[in-house]
């Protein structure tokens, strides 16, 4: 492979050309916090909210302090608690994980499908016991889960569905922004995400007006009125900062999303190597391509054919969650989720953000159709 145009490594992900592109505009925000000392929650904090909120398509929005805290706090004002069983997928960021835990109940974990890398709705109902209590759907790598037939599951076992759209912000599922079909949403503003704060940061959207003032006490403190607290609370706030910097990111976005898709149809449409496999795109789905995972047999043999090629892939997720350690007391065994763990002995994930040049990633499609399986 010739090399010779492509100096420099090209990475998983690179965060600094976007940073660089609204530095000036990111240190103005930073400085108006500043001048109004709002360094916790306050007026930037509710302008972003409103603006996510209009952004998903829904009535309400309440920033907190990373996407972890999201879903427990989601998980919470659903009632959910110990003895409670919440269906989630084995493959997925351990977070989805970390939400149902917190509040002492349980996280079952189901397969994805062979193809979709998504939850499988066939595999669902024979998961469900009298203790399930809700289905939280991740729209992983970007990519929206088939909504309605979980929806329906739900429907017909009267659980809650919960999406998990922390690497979604701005995916459509049949042509509606995810984040608006399930009782809540929670997001991630980690900053490596499509939209990133500079900083941690977290949301939850909903349209229920009782669930969206639960949050708003929960995050701070059980409190709504000063110093009087109605139940046990936490401090989960946003930071002004955090939120004055996704204010001005939010207005880019939808360019940003745009290039992502852009190089992400290149991928699906050029990549032609039959040692690759590609995630299966249904039409009703408008990923976000927050990350581009492919699948091989020989994954050590391609890792080091990309790095010898200037490219540096990724890995999400090496352990699929039921096989993690942190819940082996829940006694699940290798064969329990066979395409999850398939996924995690085989992805890797191609350099995926929208400051990636046409160069870098016609040179990825070069290197990856000439790959044979050394
Ligand atoms: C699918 C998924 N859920 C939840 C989270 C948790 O978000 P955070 O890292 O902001 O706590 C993440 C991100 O890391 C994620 O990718």
């Amino acid at each position: 492979m010739n090399n010779s145009a492509i100096q420099e490594k090209i990475s998983c992900l690179d965060l600094k050309g976007q940073h660089q592109q609204i530095k000036e505009e990111v240190f103005k925000a930073f400085e108006k916090v500043y001048e109004n000392t709002a360094f916790s929650g306050g007026t930037f904090v509710e302008e972003f909210e409103n603006n996510f909120a209009t952004f998903c398509q829904t009535k309400y929005a309440v920033g907190v302090n990373n996407g972890t805290s999201a879903l427990h706090l989601a998980m919470i004002a659903l009632g959910i608690g110990k003895g409670d069983e919440v269906i989630i997928p084995a493959n997925t960021f351990i977070a989805t994980a970390w939400g149902v835990s917190y509040t002492g109940a349980t996280p079952v974990f189901a397969d994805c499908t062979s193809n979709t890398w998504q939850l499988d709705a066939s595999k669902l109902e024979e998961k469900i016991t009298p203790n399930t209590k809700a289905i939280i759907g991740v729209h992983l790598y970007g990519q929206p889960f088939d909504i309605d037939a979980v929806s329906l599951i739900c429907k017909k076992n009267n659980l809650f569905l919960l999406e998990d759209a922390a690497q979604a912000h701005g995916a459509k599922y049949k042509l509606s922004s995810v984040g608006s079909f399930g009782e809540m949403a929670c997001f991630s503003f980690y900053p490596g995400k499509n939209l990133g704060a500079c900083g941690e940061a977290g949301g939850i959207v909903t349209n229920n007006e009782n669930y969206y003032k639960h949050l708003l006490s929960l995050r701070n403190h059980g409190s709504i009125v000063r110093y009087y607290h109605n139940e046990i609370g936490f401090n989960m706030r946003m930071g002004g900062l955090e939120a004055a910097s996704l204010n001005v990111k939010l207005k880019y976005l939808p360019n940003w999303n745009d290039r992502r898709r852009e190089i992400g149809k290149r991928y699906q449409q050029e990549i032609k190597n039959d040692i690759i496999k590609l995630q299966a795109q249904p039409n009703w789905s408008q990923s976000v391509y927050h990350l581009f995972v492919i699948t091989t047999e020989n994954r050590e043999g391609l890792i080091k054919y990309l790095n010898e090629n200037n490219i540096s892939p990724g890995l999400h997720y090496p352990v699929p969650c039921h096989l993690q350690e942190a819940y082996a007391h829940l006694g699940y065994k290798e064969g329990d989720c066979p395409n999850a763990e398939y996924l995690a002995n085989h992805c890797l994930s191609l350099p995926m953000y929208a400051e990636l040049t046409d160069m870098e990633v016609g040179h990825v499609i070069e290197v990856l159709n000439e790959y044979r399986n050394v």
